[in-house]
């Protein structure tokens, strides 16, 4: 009712903006990069400095994407295009490189999503319910070096996320997320409770909250950011294209600001529901991405009422990712759409076919594809770290310096402003202040030493 460009559709309700906004950041980067992360690089230090990385780059990119977005209100290559001046650089681009970044990042997280899904009937049927580290290790393999489950459930998510979309931008994302979201917070509640009651609470939690800087190097700095990029769904047009559906009475450091602590919080209990559950077993808590599928069956199995637990853990696993795909798969749809003139419909089925090309690449790496490296990694590794090392933080230093040098303040603060009258202007001039000079800087410096470039 709000959104006056007329024939667009947008989020109807501020909750909805919210649902769906914060739908996008929390995802499987909460659940399993930030504990997997956390645990490998050494617990409170990394998150220190992860911390830092969201509040300096990653709170100003935010709301950078999301006022252009609702500036423009179109999708991000178009948004750049109307937003820049004529003749200047090619900053559209910024855009492309988007939907490159989307689709690198859907080839992986779609079979990470992929396993979440299995694993909810797994915990169903009881074959992952074993306190042996053996027998929930061989499931995990099993099914990930089974090239046609890994396809066949990878398209199957492709195919329900994509059905999300065809219902549209307020029914499709703003209905389910809205629907979502709240479950998603009763199932962490309900986790963190019982973890809480474990014997090694105390090992758990000092492990989460105390620093231990011996392990941070320039590589864990980058990774750190990166995941505050990953984190955000920033970098890469997903909060621009959210930022379009916005309603223009929406106020949009504030909302950013809930997001970012909302999203923190998910991170954060997440964390306190995992680890003293893998002390109190005597797992490793570096034990790295299998943490969720190896570590979390085996620990659930030695609690009582542990296979419901586990049912919860991993549906409420399969909530965040949904709200995550949803925004990263909407990018692409919306450029075929708006900018190819396709119709919904056809730009998701487009969307797919190119998934399931490109993501089988990923889906298969621990099957057919094991051998196949470039640059000595892995499809899956390689979409992972080109997208979160690379992309997305150079997307953020070229969002930063468009803003702060070629948009300018003025724009800027018009576009912050509600109604016309001005909210939040001290914020919004220390935000520019830190998109023109701090942010850009910040990334490039943590990016060129964590790349070993300098
Ligand atoms: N923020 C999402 C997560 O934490 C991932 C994501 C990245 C979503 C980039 C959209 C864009 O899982």
């Amino acid at each position: 009712m709000n959104n006056k460009t007329i024939g667009r559709s947008g989020f109807s309700s501020s909750f909805g903006v919210l649902a769906a906004t914060l739908g996008s950041a929390v995802g499987l980067g909460n659940i399993w990069k930030f504990p997997s992360l956390t645990g490998a690089n050494g617990g409170a230090g990394f998150l220190l400095i992860y911390l830092l990385a969201t509040l300096l780059i990653g709170l100003p990119v935010m709301i950078a994407e999301i006022s252009m977005g609702r500036a423009a209100k179109a999708n991000p290559i178009t948004t750049l295009q109307r937003l820049a001046p004529k003749n200047s650089l090619p900053w559209w681009l910024i855009g492309a490189s988007g939907v490159l970044a989307a689709f690198l990042i859907l080839s992986f997280y779609s079979e990470v999503v992929a396993w979440v899904f299995a694993y909810v009937f797994k915990a169903i049927g009881g074959s992952i319910l074993s306190s042996d580290r053996h027998v929930t290790e061989s499931a995990f393999g099993a099914l990930i070096s089974d090239p046609l489950q890994s396809l066949l459930w990878q398209w199957g998510v492709l195919v329900f996320i994509g059905g999300i979309l065809l219902m549209g931008v307020t029914k499709g994302i703003e209905g389910i997320t809205k629907k979502l979201m709240p479950v998603l917070f009763l199932l962490l509640l309900l986790l963190c409770a019982v973890s809480l009651t474990l014997p090694k609470v105390a090992e758990g939690l000092t492990f989460l909250f105390r620093p231990d800087f011996s392990k941070i190097t320039s590589g864990v700095v980058l990774t750190a950011m990166g995941l505050a990029f990953f984190k955000l769904s920033l970098g890469m047009g997903t909060m621009m294209t959210y930022g379009s559906y916005f309603r223009d009475d929406q106020n949009i450091p504030a909302t950013t600001f809930r997001v970012m602590i909302a999203d923190l919080f998910v991170s954060m209990l997440a964390g306190i529901a995992i680890f003293p559950a893998v002390f109190s077993f005597g797992f490793e808590p570096s034990a790295g991405p299998s943490l969720v599928f190896i570590t979390i069956p085996a620990v659930f199995s030695q609690i009582p009422g542990g296979q419901l637990l586990m049912i919860a853990f991993f549906a409420l696993a399969s909530v965040a990712a949904t709200g995550a795909m949803l925004s990263m798969m909407e990018v692409p749809v919306v450029v075929l759409h708006e900018r190819f003139g396709m119709s919904r419909t056809k730009a998701t089925v487009l969307t797919i076919a190119i998934l399931v090309v490109l993501g089988s690449t990923c889906a298969l790496t621990n099957s057919t594809l094991a051998n196949f490296k470039l640059f000595g990694m892995n499809m899956f590794d390689l979409f992972d770290f080109a997208s979160s090392n690379v992309l997305l933080p150079l997307g953020g230093i070229l969002l930063a310096l468009f803003v702060g040098w070629v948009w300018g303040k003025d724009n800027f603060l018009q576009a912050l402003s509600n109604h016309g009258a001005l909210g939040n202007g001290a914020i919004a001039g220390m935000v520019f202040f830190l998109l023109r000079y701090v942010s850009p800087l910040l990334i490039l410096v943590v990016m060129l030493k964590g790349l070993g470039l300098f």
